[in-house]
């Protein structure tokens, strides 16, 4: 059972829909969304991401490990009757994915979670059709101040620097970065900014 799955249910807020649409904006900007027909997302959640997205590609695949969250954006791709998606349980860390090939791989908050992320760009790549395009999104370095200490994750946020280089080794080029949007909360009492980075590479 994945953390994530008591989580799903309430995990929609006002907050987390502000960032989805930010960063959703911010891929409309770096990628051209028109030419896409297939889209990944890995680290879905409940869906707010891809369903943001506009406009919306006529089909997608939104993966997750937590059955509670695929659970709740199942329910959202029913009620939106979006026939063309698609939400599956699946571990891209440790499974190779589908055969099937994609125009556009996007994940917000995703990455973090993962140990190896030099492996991972890997198998976005792999996933991609020739010219795709790969959109992702998570946090500046936070010097291990946004989570608490309880929460499970590999990365304190990460360094755009690293990351350039890792997509750069995996195959991609025109890397290009933005800050779609910025985390305010405060940690032992003092009011901080946490900046999520959206770096765009095909
Ligand atoms: C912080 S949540 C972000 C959810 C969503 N992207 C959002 O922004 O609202 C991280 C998500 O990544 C998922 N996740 C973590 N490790 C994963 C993995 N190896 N493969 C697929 N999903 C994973 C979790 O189950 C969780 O839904």
């Amino acid at each position: 059972m994945s953390t994530f799955d008591s989580k799903a249910a309430g995990w929609d807020d006002d907050a987390k829909r502000a960032r989805a649409v930010a960063v959703a904006r911010a891929i409309g900007e770096a990628v051209p969304l028109a030419g896409v027909t297939d889209l990944f997302e890995f680290g879905c959640g409940t869906g707010l991401l891809s369903l943001a997205l506009d406009p919306r590609p006529p089909r997608a695949l939104l993966t997750d490990t937590s059955a509670g969250m695929l659970e709740v954006v199942r329910g959202k791709l029913a009620a939106a009757g979006l026939t063309g998606w698609e939400a599956s349980s699946l571990d891209l860390t440790a499974e190779e994915g589908p055969e099937a090939r994609f125009d556009l791989v996007v994940s917000l908050l995703a990455l973090h979670h993962v140990h190896d992320v030099p492996a991972l760009l890997a198998r976005f790549r792999r996933l991609l059709r020739p010219g795709g395009w790969v959109a992702l999104s998570d946090l500046d370095d936070d010097e291990g101040q946004f989570h608490d200490a309880h929460t499970h994750r590999h990365h304190d946020g990460f360094d755009r620097a690293d990351l350039a280089g890792w997509l750069a080794d995996a195959g991609f080029r025109d890397v290009t970065f933005s800050t779609p949007h910025v985390v305010t909360k405060a940690v032992d009492g003092v009011t901080r900014d946490f900046p999520l980075f959206l770096v765009a590479a095909r």
